[in-house]
Parts: C-alpha cells; structure tokens; sequence
C-alpha cells in the first residue's frame, strides 16, 4: 500500500508517469488500426495509458468504452481510476472516452451496437480470456479489430508463456476461421474479422 501511495503521490506531483503494461510500440501498432472505427472497447484500463493513447486517434463522434471494474483499495479509492481519468483528459480526442466500471462479461450490455475494435488485457487467466474471447469476437463486424494484449513472449514480457491469454491464444484464437493475424508486436496480436 506504501508503495502505492508514493507512486500516486509522484505521479500527482509529476515526478513518475502513470503505470502501464504496453510499450510504446504496441500503443502505436494499436493506433494504426483506429481511423474509421466508431464503437470501440478496451478491457483493462488499469492506469489508462493506453486508453489516452486510443483515444487521441479516435475519429470524430467515435466512443471507447473502458471497461475496468476499478476495485478500490483499503481506504475505499481506486487511485488508478483517478490517475486513468487524468491521463485521459490530458489528450486532445474528437471522440469521447467512457468508463464503464465493471467485469467485461458483466458491461456487454452497456455497449450498444456493432464494435468494430477491442483491445482486450484484462483477465489473463484460461478461465477470463476464454470468455472474453466467446464474448467479444461475437460482438466484432466483418472488418473489425481484435487486439490482444499477453499472446506473445517478448523481451519486454519474458513471463508471458505461463499466462491462460498465451495459452489460450496459440490453443484456439489463432486458428479461429472468422479471423486473420495481422500482425504481432511485441506481446500483442492483432486480428481481423474477415467472416461471420
Ligand atoms: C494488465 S492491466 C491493464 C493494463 C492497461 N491495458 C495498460 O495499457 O496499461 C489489467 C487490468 O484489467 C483489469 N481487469 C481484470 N479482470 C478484468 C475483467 N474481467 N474485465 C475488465 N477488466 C479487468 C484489472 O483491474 C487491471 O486494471
């Protein structure tokens, strides 16, 4: 808890950036796949770096929706939903930037329509990526993107093998027909919808 303290404490101060899982090679292989999309959803948002970063390529009227259920801490706050509402209103975005404070299986209802980009790095485990996966990739268009966050070792994420998203993606996403792999960066992949 100390150590959360002084991190939020530094980065309020702007003495430490804000936290984050991806590289910056990952967020701007990420940004090469946002103009056009409308209805977008990242799963994860943890202290919202990525989240800025998808939401500064966001097309004019387009919405991500981050999803995070943002468990408080012993004293009632969540501070990475205060460093991540932060992080996002520093950008300059023509879209619009919604939390939505849930599980991802538990907020599918809150997103409306067609979505046709998810960025998922939430629950890592066989159990979490496996309903994600059977979740989301129903909701994605012909066309659209899924983008998977802990699929690949790389040596920014030497750990990555011994993670249910590793597992289940070389297992069953990677050879999921209605999809093709774009490409791999980093620990990322990112897919397209070619078919119903
Ligand atoms: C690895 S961090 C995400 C890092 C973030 N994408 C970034 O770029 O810095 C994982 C986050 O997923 C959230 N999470 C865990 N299970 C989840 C679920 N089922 N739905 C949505 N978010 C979840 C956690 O609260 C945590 O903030």
């Amino acid at each position: 808890m100390v150590r959360t303290l002084l991190h939020v404490l530094k980065y309020f101060l702007g003495n430490e950036p804000a936290s984050t899982q991806t590289t910056q090679a990952e967020r701007a292989a990420v940004g090469r796949y946002l103009a056009g999309r409308k209805c977008l959803v990242e799963i994860g948002v943890f202290e919202g770096v990525t989240t800025a970063a998808i939401g500064q390529g966001l097309d004019e009227g387009a919405v991500l929706y981050g999803i995070d259920p943002f468990f408080a801490g012993r004293l009632g706050i969540c501070w990475g939903k205060l460093i991540a509402t932060r992080e996002v209103n520093r950008v300059r975005s023509r879209g619009r930037v919604v939390f939505l404070p849930k599980l991802s299986y538990e907020a599918l209802s809150d997103v409306p329509g067609e979505v046709d980009f998810v960025f998922i790095d939430g629950d890592h485990s066989l159990e979490g990526i496996t309903r994600d996966w059977s979740d989301w990739s129903a909701r994605i268009v012909v066309g659209g993107i899924i983008a998977l966050h802990d699929t690949r070792v790389s040596i920014h994420h030497p750990n990555t093998a011994q993670l249910g998203s590793f597992a289940y993606f070389e297992s069953h996403i990677r050879h999921d027909p209605r999809f093709v792999l774009l490409e791999q960066v980093d620990s990322l992949s990112i897919l397209q919808r070619k078919s119903a």
